[in-house]
């Protein structure tokens, strides 16, 4: 009778065996969450992975929420008016809930590319591109360009001004390619010119295609991370020190250590995601482009057409480079190179070194100088052309391609330090983090609840 009562198993314990038994449950959770062993000393620049996916999350939800009442119809209403620009005022004034769905999903936009920046540059300053995480690398700079197609066609649907004539300007780059080139064109716009045909396609692969490709890469991303395990701000590879358990000495469960750290990036970021939703959600035309207020109108050319600030450091690239031959190849293949470039990276760097902590004086000046080309060259991109501009803007983007190109070289010449056996961190430093951090989430978790 004892026996009876102590073999006896929980309900929810009961449940989880039976699901254990035919599905691979506790195991996955215990492979990436419970026993999944992280560095101990992340900071605040590994937020920016899981707040990549908090991101998706809110596109994903908002944009279901948002198709419900989003009609991709490029034809003119009774008011004269494109379908689809008025079923985004419809949102906008007469569903509700409608605005702030709307503008979850314009501002997500651009925040997953301020996140997506953040978190690539963290990539490339603790050099965790290089072996052994080629692949989660190059699933990344995959992301990127799936990242870069979704933004596009999602910025045509609602059928501005700057939809159109933006979508209009970056299909045509493909009509520059010799031979094929024209037809190309036409084939992506299904149409002579940008059409309600190109609206209908561009709403398919924005709602489901490309939103499926991005689940699919991001899954590889982390699959890949997971079998190499995290890189970590002094570039040590911490599975080299075990302990008798077979544990990392400078790891730690990524549950609850990670977890509850991710909790506070999360609380942080929903801050400034709410400010600007409610107080700036055009972000004084930079996240939703002024022109984009008036329908398309085929036959009115806007004065300036530049894209979305997150495209505008390419932008910028295409334009600086001349039309050699009469043709607009040049600045195609320079933009295209620019992002190629990126994926290339685990292949350019030679250094035996991964993080800046401990990288010579050359890589440092390096990183520096591309910073400013790739800032410099999004300001640039998104400012009317004029003759110093161009100039300028030819300037940055040698100085953006030699750091990609020169790397080869300026990382073997580089004096390079010697990075530590163990990670790096005292436990005062911890302390005084572990203060700060409390304090934020507390301060950040009350500001929060007053905004909302
Ligand atoms: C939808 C976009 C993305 C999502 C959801 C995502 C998600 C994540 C997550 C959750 C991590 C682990 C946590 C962390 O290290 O911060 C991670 C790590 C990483 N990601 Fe991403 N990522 C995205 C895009 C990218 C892109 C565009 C790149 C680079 C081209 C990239 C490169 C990396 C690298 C190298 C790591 C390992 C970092 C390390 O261990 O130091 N990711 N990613």
């Amino acid at each position: 009778m004892e026996n009876q009562t102590t073999d006896k198993k929980s309900l929810p314990a009961a449940l989880l065996g039976w699901v254990d038994a035919r599905f691979p449950l506790s195991k996955m959770y215990n492979d990436h969450v419970g026993q999944y062993y992280a560095p101990k000393n992340f900071n605040f620049w590994y937020f920016f992975g899981s707040l990549a996916m908090l991101v998706l999350v809110i596109q994903i939800v908002s944009g279901i929420f948002l198709t419900m009442n989003f009609k991709p119809d490029g034809t003119l209403n009774e008011h004269n008016l494109p379908v689809a620009f008025s079923s985004v005022e419809y949102i906008m004034r007469d569903v509700s809930g409608g605005w702030i769905i709307r503008y979850m999903h314009s501002t997500g936009a651009s925040m997953f590319f301020v996140v997506v920046y953040l978190h690539m540059f963290r990539g490339l300053i603790y050099g965790s591109f290089k072996k052994p995480r080629e692949l989660v690398w190059v699933f990344g700079s995959l992301i990127f360009l799936a990242l870069m197609a979704e933004a596009f066609m999602g910025y045509l649907l609602p059928w501005g001004q700057m939809s159109y004539w933006g979508a209009q300007v970056i299909i045509n780059l493909f009509a520059a390619i010799p031979v094929i080139g024209p037809d190309l064109s036409t084939w992506i716009r299904g149409d002579f010119n940008v059409s309600d045909i190109t609206l209908n396609r561009f709403f398919a692969l924005h709602v489901i295609a490309v939103p499926l490709v991005l689940i699919g890469l991001v899954v590889a991303h982390l699959i890949a991370l997971h079998e190499v395990g995290s890189n970590n701000p002094d570039g040590v590879e911490i599975k080299k020190l075990k302990d008798e358990n077979g544990i990392p000495l400078d790891g730690i469960p990524f549950h609850p250590y990670y977890t509850v750290k991710d909790i506070l990036g999360v609380v942080v970021f929903l801050i400034v995601f709410c400010g600007i939703l409610f107080f700036v959600p055009e972000m004084g035309g930079y996240f939703l482009e002024k022109p984009n207020f008036d329908p398309a109108d085929p036959l009115k050319t806007p004065a300036h057409i530049a894209p979305v600030w997150y495209f505008t450091p390419f932008y910028a690239i295409l334009r600086a480079v001349p039309s050699f031959f009469g043709t607009q190849i040049w600045g195609v293949l320079a933009m295209g190179a620019a992002v190629v470039l990126i994926a290339l990276l685990p292949w350019l760097d030679k250094s035996p070194v991964k993080s800046i902590r401990y990288r010579g004086p050359i890589f440092k000046i390096m990183l520096v100088l591309f910073v400013i080309s790739f800032i410099g060259l999004g300001i640039l991109g998104a400012l009317p052309n004029s003759d110093v501009r161009t100039i300028v803007a030819q300037l940055l983007s040698i100085i953006y391609f030699a750091f990609f190109l020169g790397m080869p070289f300026y990382t073997k010449m580089d004096k390079d330090g010697t990075p530590p056996e163990r990670v790096t961190m005292s436990t005062t430093k911890q302390k005084v983090m572990f203060f700060v951090y409390t304090i934020i989430t507390v301060v950040g978790a009350y500001l929060f609840a007053i905004i909302i």
